[in-house]
């Protein structure tokens, strides 16, 4: 089942994410980012483990983000990344943004939902401020994509 998270899963939820930024292939997340970013997110609860999560930002004007999508492990490929993608399209919609952009090193599987690559420099300079902050800045490999809603 996904639904939006809450308080009592930001834990694993970190864990979730930070496996994965360990292998190079997503950005890591502070508890403080996740706590004050808790109404962004979408997880997937399995038996009480969340197995899957995905977060919808707003950062400015009629723009959305897809952020800290991560499926465990032993749950890719039966669908669940998609069922988190589609939940941040539709609720990008329904807040009225014209665009959804994500920044990722699977450009790839983002294709498949219809994203375009971009140049990162056509995003908002508000983006270029996160990115300033990340342990990666400036040797960042994400590619940029972006999908009109
Ligand atoms: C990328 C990720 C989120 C995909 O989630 P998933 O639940 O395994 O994907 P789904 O089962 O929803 O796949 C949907 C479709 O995308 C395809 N797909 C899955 N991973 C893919 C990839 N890396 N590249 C291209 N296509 C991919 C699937 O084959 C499926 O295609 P189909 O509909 O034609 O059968 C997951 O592999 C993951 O969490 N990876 C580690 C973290 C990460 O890389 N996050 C990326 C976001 S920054």
């Amino acid at each position: 089942m996904i639904r939006k998270a809450k308080i009592k899963d930001i834990k694993q939820i970190q864990e979730l994410i930070n496996t994965f930024a360990k292998q190079d292939v997503m950005l890591p997340r502070s508890l403080n980012e996740l706590y004050e970013n808790i109404r962004d997110f979408w997880v997937m609860e399995d038996k009480g483990k969340i197995t899957a999560c995905a977060a919808l930002h707003i950062p400015w004007d009629d723009l959305a983000e897809i952020k800290s999508l991560a499926v465990a492990k032993n749950k890719q490929r039966k669908g669940i990344g998609k069922l988190l993608v589609d939940a941040c399209i539709d609720e990008a919609k329904v807040l009225g943004a014209k665009k959804i952009f994500v920044l990722t090193y699977k450009p790839g599987y983002f294709k498949k939902f219809g994203f375009k690559r971009i140049n990162h420099a056509s995003l908002p300079h508000k983006i270029w401020a996160e990115c300033i902050n990340c342990c990666k800045f400036p040797n960042c490999q994400e590619s940029a994509l972006l999908k009109t809603l």
